[in-house]
């Protein structure tokens, strides 16, 4: 067993923590406050490959891998965790265009996202009413000549408002999860509409927004993969995307755990820092294993996806772990900061926010146990 980076990965880690200290980390606080859509950010991110880790170099990826993007991610997260949550949907929706996209689809859309053309990449799949469960989605796509018309509601959509491509799920008939299928619809498409950007806890910077599809036309080329094949690629593209979300979780955590020593040894109380007395050691022991468990979890999964190896109850684990450790982390530190953990003084209280959603988002933790427990029990 291997535990070293490689050279690529090592110089994807560097170029990922250079560019959040010098130009994330120092804008994450007001990002936050003022509710500000990184675009200047997200531009240069893309120049430097961030927006196709895992993309081959062809469509204009770096070609990295998915160990590569796992560590990309950790070093984005850990300064500004809205920039990083847009990353990994825009690499999310670069990977499932080039994995089932035709050449043609692969062309038009991939280069756009890897090259910050297109500021963002979304992923149309949760509704108002199928979240846990979108195989009992509602939006349908009706066949008409020469393509097919969108109609339904989506919820939750990252960067809805500013992807340039957007894959969107409906049913085009058949039973159940058999009957849903996948499609390209490009901003600006008429019938779409984006409705008004969520008031969220954390991930402030972040956009997250509803969708209207009413007649909304999508010619016949726009399907991604076969008709009726749109659920099974929504899962294997959360296979993924819960590796980047446990990623994110393990950045934000590692961030709570640096700002706790720093704070544990400057701050003085009984005459000695508070980092002396053993309540804080433990936290802070406490803190330090569960992410280096949280990480090996993220990469381990990442390692298996890079060696085609089947990754799906291994990526849940990581998901469903670091997701859970990370809150547990981002709690000590508040708790470690006293009073002013509780205040924007510090950053503690934005990663406490930020945090949040990664239990959620991307499946919940109970999702992630229920794909664990399939994966035992079959
Ligand atoms: N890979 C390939 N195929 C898969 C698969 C996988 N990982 N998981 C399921 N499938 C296939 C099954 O084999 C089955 O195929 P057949 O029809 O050939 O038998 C088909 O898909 C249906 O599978 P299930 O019967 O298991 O489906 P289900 O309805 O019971 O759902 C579930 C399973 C795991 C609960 C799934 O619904 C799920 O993952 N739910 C959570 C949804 C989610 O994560 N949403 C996140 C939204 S995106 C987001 O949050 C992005 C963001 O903004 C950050």
């Amino acid at each position: 067993m291997e535990f070293t980076l490689n050279e690529t990965q090592r110089m994807v880690q560097q170029v990922a923590r250079d560019y959040a200290e010098r130009r994330l980390r120092p804008i994450a606080a007001q990002l936050d406050r003022e509710g500000t859509f990184p675009t200047e950010q997200l531009q240069e991110m893309a120049e430097l490959g961030l927006m196709g880790v895992n993309i081959p170099e062809r469509l204009g990826g770096a070609e990295a891998g998915a160990v590569a993007y796992a560590l990309a991610m950790m070093e984005i997260a850990a300064a500004c965790a809205s920039t990083a949550v847009t990353m990994a949907v825009t690499n999310m929706v670069a990977e499932v265009i080039t994995a089932f996209g035709t050449e043609d689809q692969q062309t038009r859309y991939v280069p756009a996202l890897t090259s910050g053309r297109y500021l963002a990449g979304a992923f149309a799949l949760s509704e108002p009413g199928a979240g846990s469960d979108p195989g009992g989605m509602r939006t349908t796509a009706t066949r008409v000549n020469g393509g097919y018309l969108l109609d339904g509601q989506k919820q939750w959509i990252t960067s809805g408002a500013y992807a340039g491509v957007l894959v969107v799920w409906a049913r085009t008939g058949g039973p159940g999860t058999r009957g849903i299928s996948c499609f390209l619809v490009e901003q600006g498409a008429k019938g779409m509409k984006t409705g008004r950007p969520e008031d969220k806890m954390g991930l402030r910077a972040s956009n997250t927004v509803p969708l209207t599809f009413e007649c909304c036309f999508v010619p016949e080329e726009a399907m991604l993969g076969e008709p009726g094949s749109g659920f099974k690629i929504a899962m294997m593209a959360l296979d993924g995307g819960r590796i980047g979300i446990a990623s994110q979780a393990c950045g934000i955590a590692q961030a709570a755990l640096d700002a706790s020593l720093r704070y544990a040894k400057d701050r003085q109380q009984f005459g000695k820092p508070i980092a002396d007395f053993q309540a804080i050691q433990w936290m802070l022991a406490d803190s330090a294993t569960e992410l280096d468990a949280a990480r090996l979890l993220a990469l381990r999964a990442a390692a298996l996806k890079e060696a085609k190896q089947p990754f799906s109850r291994e990526a849940s684990m990581a998901k469903l772990f670091a997701s859970e450790a990370a809150n547990r982390i981002c709690n000590r530190a508040v708790q470690i900061h006293g009073g002013y953990g509780y205040t924007r003084e510090f950053p503690v209280e934005r990663y406490l926010r930020d945090v949040r959603v990664t239990t959620i988002y991307e499946g919940t933790s109970e999702i992630q146990r229920t794909v664990i427990a399939r994966a035992m029990l079959r």
